[in-house]
C-alpha cells in the first residue's frame, strides 16, 4: 500500500513559519470542509471509519499523533508530528487515529461537505465493499 504524505513549503524567516495550502495547487481536490481535534483525551481512538467517496488530508498542526491507514488488504501507521506533513486518506480506505499528545491538534482538509450517508462505520461491510469494487 501507497502512503502519500505531502510536505508543504513552510515560508519561514526571523518571524516564524507559515504554510498556506490552496485547493488544486498544494491539496489534490476542492476544500468543501475543514476540521479539527483537540483535547483528545490520554489512550482515545478515533475515526473507525472508512468512506465511500470523501478524500481527506490531515495535519497534525500542533503535536502528534499516529494514524492507521487500512485499504482491507494491508494495513499502515503513519506517524503525523509535524504541522507541513499532510497524509493523504482516499475514499474506501479504514483509518483509526490514536496516541495523540496531550496538546495534539489534528486539522482535516476534506472534500465534501459532512454527509453521514458517505460514512462506512462496520468493518466488515467496508471490507465486503473493497472485495466488490475490486471484482469489477
Ligand atoms: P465522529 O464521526 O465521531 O468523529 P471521528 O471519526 O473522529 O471519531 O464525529 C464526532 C461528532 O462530530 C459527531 O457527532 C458528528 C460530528 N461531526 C460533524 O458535525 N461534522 C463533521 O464534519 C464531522 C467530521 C463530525
Amino acid at each position: 500500500m501507497q502512503v502519500v504524505k505531502y510536505v508543504f513549503q513552510p515560508h519561514g524567516d526571523e518571524r516564524g513559519q507559515l504554510v498556506a495550502l490552496e485547493e488544486f495547487r498544494d491539496i489534490p481536490f476542492k476544500i468543501k470542509r475543514v476540521y479539527y481535534m483537540y483535547d483528545t483525551k490520554q489512550g482515545v481512538t478515533r475515526g473507525f471509519h472508512a468512506h465511500k467517496s470523501l478524500e481527506q488530508i490531515l495535519i497534525c498542526i500542533h503535536g502528534g499523533c499516529k494514524v492507521l491507514l487500512d485499504n482491507g488488504y494491508e494495513k499502515k501507521v503513519v506517524p503525523l508530528e509535524k504541522p507541513y506533513e499532510g497524509l493523504y486518506v482516499s475514499n474506501n480506505m479504514w483509518r483509526e487515529m490514536f496516541d495523540f499528545t496531550s496538546d495534539a491538534v489534528l486539522m482535516v482538509l476534506a472534500s465534501e461537505v459532512y454527509d453521514e450517508n458517505d460514512y462506512i462505520r462496520d468493518y466488515e461491510e467496508f471490507k465486503k465493499n473493497v472485495e466488490d469494487t475490486n471484482e469489477h
